[in-house]
């Protein structure tokens, strides 16, 4: 049976962690009204074996939990999680999504914030969840070590907080993932090195699991038991490497309310689109009646690249409980009808536009939207591939015998060999980074029309530097080069406002007027539209050194990332926090 788990109300759950997970929960602090809670766990990063399609592979994973555990905290707690690396390999953690106000130390990317945890050493990240509910996801962040190493955040509001929507009767994470036969991590050294695309996954997984519409799998299928007249909460998490999916259960429609760990206005949905880096909230109602059927949920993806990809199905089942005998399945569910949902095409771009644009803040007075209105500083980045030239005596499977790689305003961003955050909080920013980013393409072209025959790109460590509070707008453009396509940008330290987004070049005299200043999607990680553009606004209050990428894995190794660095301000609650004692050397 499937790897599961119903989170009820938080003090049931809290009953699971010391029971199922108390190797990985030590006990909590009790604090008194007003003091914050601290939580402790132990992430041991260690080598686990695992089947999946009859094959056997040693994988990394924290706890040798595959997805890894849970995170479970409220609003306003503070973490305190220690990593210990027992592997060959570097580790880092990233806590996707969380905002890390001044604490950046603790957020993440290997030569970004921080030189990576060495084998046998141990570090901790210490940070604390400021204004921020809902599901968010840790997973590695260095190499293509995510691919195993990932799991659920849970942002329960405070204890005297509720949901904005009707009480769930349980919550239930969906983590979907990607499954490789081979090692991941020789997959992109040998891309890399031969300049080609890597090679595709076998498969999808709903919470570590392909389901079966897989060869030799049908054992490893997620199942969702439920009660009928009930309404579930199904936290959704994207941590597939490289690919957009689409989500559907059959014969049941979805009513979204969150996203990236922002309330969004409630609407209803049969299919939904969330690209990785992205985590979607949807309750789900359950049949007032007992439906003498069960129901497929299936994943697959949505496609815009030219490259190959992986065009297979995850399915789960969503099961029904009879009301009888909640306990005991009397009559054997295989002999019920099972239906199918119906997915959009591979490369539906109608269907993800639609999606995309009903996705709103709530905008509530208790939730308000707050939009930056007047812009310091407008950027606009080009986002998409291009061509490094083959190394002599070597010849490459790039296109025409170059090496893939690809650029934010025709700049591949080259991994430094010491953490850009030491560099800038010690002064030594000296051969490590270059301040001169550019803000907009040194050589502007017809982005979206025929590709120019020059697909070179620059390479360089190059960053933006922002004074503290600096209001940002960011035009996302992507480019045809080597075909147009959407790519899930994702940036840390911030959410950013998507106020608008369309399709072609972005032109400003009559785009900006049709920007969305009311009620904007907040969040971490948007999809921007294949052969369009995204506008994203975001306030630059939190100093420290934040990456942004594609979370196409595949793109980031290709060089789809630069960073921003912001300043202090001039209070002492505007300035980073100083290093942590343990912080790892490279
Ligand atoms: Cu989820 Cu920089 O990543």
């Amino acid at each position: 049976m499937g790897f599961y788990y119903f989170l009820s109300s938080f003090e049931n759950l809290r009953v699971i962690s010391f029971s199922l997970f108390a190797f990985c929960v030590l006990p909590v602090i009790a604090a008194a009204k007003n003091e914050t809670i601290i939580r402790h766990y132990k992430f041991d990063i260690v080598m686990q074996n695992v089947t999946r399609l009859c094959h056997t592979k040693s994988i990394v994973t924290v706890n040798g939990k595959f997805p890894g555990p849970r995170i479970i905290a409220r609003e306003g707690d503070r973490l305190l999680i220690r990593v210990t690396n027992h592997i060959s390999d570097n580790i880092t953690i990233h806590w996707h999504g969380i905002r890390q106000l001044r604490s950046g130390w603790a957020d993440g990317p290997a030569y970004i914030t921080q030189c990576p945890i060495q084998t046998g050493q141990s570090y901790v990240y210490n940070f604390t969840i400021v204004g921020q509910r809902g599901t968010l996801f840790w997973h590695a962040h260095i190499s293509w070590l995510r691919a195993t190493l990932y799991g659920p955040i849970i942002i329960l509001p405070k204890r005297d907080a509720s949901y904005p929507f009707l009480k769930p009767y349980k919550e239930v994470p969906i983590i979907f993932g990607e499954w490789f036969n081979a090692d991941t991590e020789a997959i992109i050294s040998q891309a890399m090195q031969t300049g080609g695309g890597p090679n595709v996954s076998e498969a999808y997984t709903i919470n570590g699991l392909p389901g079966p519409l897989y060869n030799c799998s049908a054992k490893d299928t997620f199942k969702l038991k439920v009660k009928y007249g009930k309404t579930y909460l199904l936290r959704l998490i994207n941590a597939a490497l490289n690919d957009d999916l689409f989500f559907s259960i059959a014969n049941h429609s979805l009513t979204v309310v969150e996203a990236d760990a922002i309330y969004v206005k409630p609407f209803e949905t049969n299919t939904l689109l969330i690209t990785p880096g992205q985590t979607t909230n949807v309750l789900l109602k359950t049949k007032s009646y007992f439906p003498n059927a069960t129901f497929l949920m299936m994943a697959r993806p949505y496609v815009t690249g030219l490259g190959t990809f992986d065009n297979s199905t995850v399915a789960g089942i969503l099961e029904y409980e009879l009301p009888s005998s909640p306990h005991h399945v009397a009559m054997s569910p295989k002999k019920l009808p099972l239906f199918k949902p119906s997915l959009p095409t591979l490369n539906d771009t109608a269907f993800t536009t639609n999606f995309t644009k009903r996705v709103r803040s709530l905008a509530s007075a208790q939730f308000p939207a707050n939009v930056p209105q007047k812009i310091d500083r407008h950027f606009f980045f080009t986002i998409g591939l291009g061509t490094n030239p083959c190394d002599q005596n070597q010849t490459c499977q790039g296109p025409n015998g170059t090496k893939f790689t690809a650029a934010i305003n025709n700049v591949s961003f080259v991994q430094p060999a010491k953490a850009l955050l030491q560099s800038h909080y010690f002064g030594r920013s000296n051969g490590v980074y270059d301040p001169s980013f550019p803000v907009s393409p040194l050589i502007p072209f017809n982005y979206t029309g025929n590709p120019p025959n020059n697909t070179l790109v620059s390479n360089g460590t190059k960053v933006v530097v922002l004074p503290f509070n600096t209001s940002v707008e960011l035009i996302l453009q992507d480019t045809s080069i080597l075909g147009a396509e959407s790519h899930p940008l994702h940036l840390h330290g911030f959410n950013f406002f998507v106020v608008g987004q369309g399709f072609g070049n972005f032109d400003p005299n009559k785009d900006t007027a049709n920007f969305n200043l009311e009620d904007p999607i907040e969040r971490n990680t948007i999809g921007a539209p294949v052969g369009g553009w995204v506008a994203i606004r975001f306030l630059a209050d939190n100093p420290g050194v934040w990456f942004m990428h594609c979370h196409f894995e595949v793109h980031t190794s290709w060089g789809l990332k630069m960073a921003w660095i912001v300043l202090d301000g001039n209070l002492p609650n505007q300035k980073l926090l100083p290093p942590p004692s343990d912080l790892p050397k490279c």
